[in-house]
């Protein structure tokens, strides 16, 4: 049992939607999460930048919470910095994320996938691997969607469904120039691979109107954070009073 809090970070909002599934999940954990915003967007940069920043990160959520377990809340980050984490941080648990091609290429029916991520996610290991080892008999097509990130940083924690009319045909315009062509070319699976994205999540499924299903991880990542928890003996003790704690980098 340990009463420290769980970590989070990303380079703002995105994450917030694995931090909602894991206290779904474990409402008993105390948390702190990072919103870098000060440094969003990751998805561009150069992975050192990326290793260096999340290394600041990582040291921020245990110098001055000692927190007992990092989510990084972010493929960008996961994808440039969760070796270089895990090795310089060892023995701390990290949990990571990558795009859920694995599961879509085992369900897809027309053998065509979509995946929406940065750049940098794309360029990462994690992700060559996983296409590579699950996704060899289906096309996948790659989608790189910055955009979307701009925008669910613009919502400023709001709900897309509740933005003024013409904000939100706006956003909707966005989401179809990168939706719409992977439905004319037979998509049925929409991964979506970063942690930004499922804000737009009713948005996405608007535009692919029922022909596509779209998957984001946060359940699964929620779920393999509590079982890595109860694996290790770090969780909550009964009855121990959960305290969240939220911090930007920017003002
Ligand atoms: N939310 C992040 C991800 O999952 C990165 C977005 C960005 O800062 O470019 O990839």
């Amino acid at each position: 049992m340990n009463a420290a809090p769980v970590g989070f970070f990303d380079s703002g909002y995105g994450g917030l939607c694995i931090h909602a599934a894991f206290l779904r999940r474990c409402p008993g954990e105390s948390t702190v999460y990072i919103a870098d915003s000060a440094n969003c967007p990751y998805g561009n940069r150069p992975s050192a930048e990326i290793i260096r920043l999340s290394e600041e990160n990582t040291r921020r959520l245990l110098g001055e919470f000692g927190c007992k377990m990092i989510v990084v809340a972010c493929n960008t980050a996961t994808a440039a910095a969760i070796d270089f984490l895990r090795e310089k941080f060892a023995p701390l648990p990290f949990i990571g994320l990558e795009p859920a091609v694995k599961p879509a290429a085992l369900k897809s029916k027309t053998g065509i996938v979509g995946v929406l991520a940065t750049a940098g996610t794309f360029g990462g290991r994690l992700y060559r691997e996983t296409k590579d080892k699950f996704a060899k008999d289906v096309t996948v097509i790659a989608t790189v969607a910055d955009e979307f990130v701009t925008e669910v940083e613009n919502l400023r924690g709001r709900r897309v469904e509740d933005l003024p009319a013409d904000e939100y045909s706006r956003v909707e315009d966005i989401v179809r120039r990168k939706i719409e062509p992977l439905m004319a070319a037979g998509a049925d699976k929409i991964v979506l691979g970063c942690t930004h994205f499922p804000h737009l999540k009713s948005v996405i499924e608007k535009v692919a109107s029922g022909k596509a299903e779209v998957i984001e991880p946060s359940e699964a990542v929620a779920r393999q954070a509590a079982r890595v928890l109860a694996k290790l003996g770090l969780e909550a003790p009964d009855g121990a009073s959960a305290k969240h704690v939220f911090i930007s980098t920017s003002d």
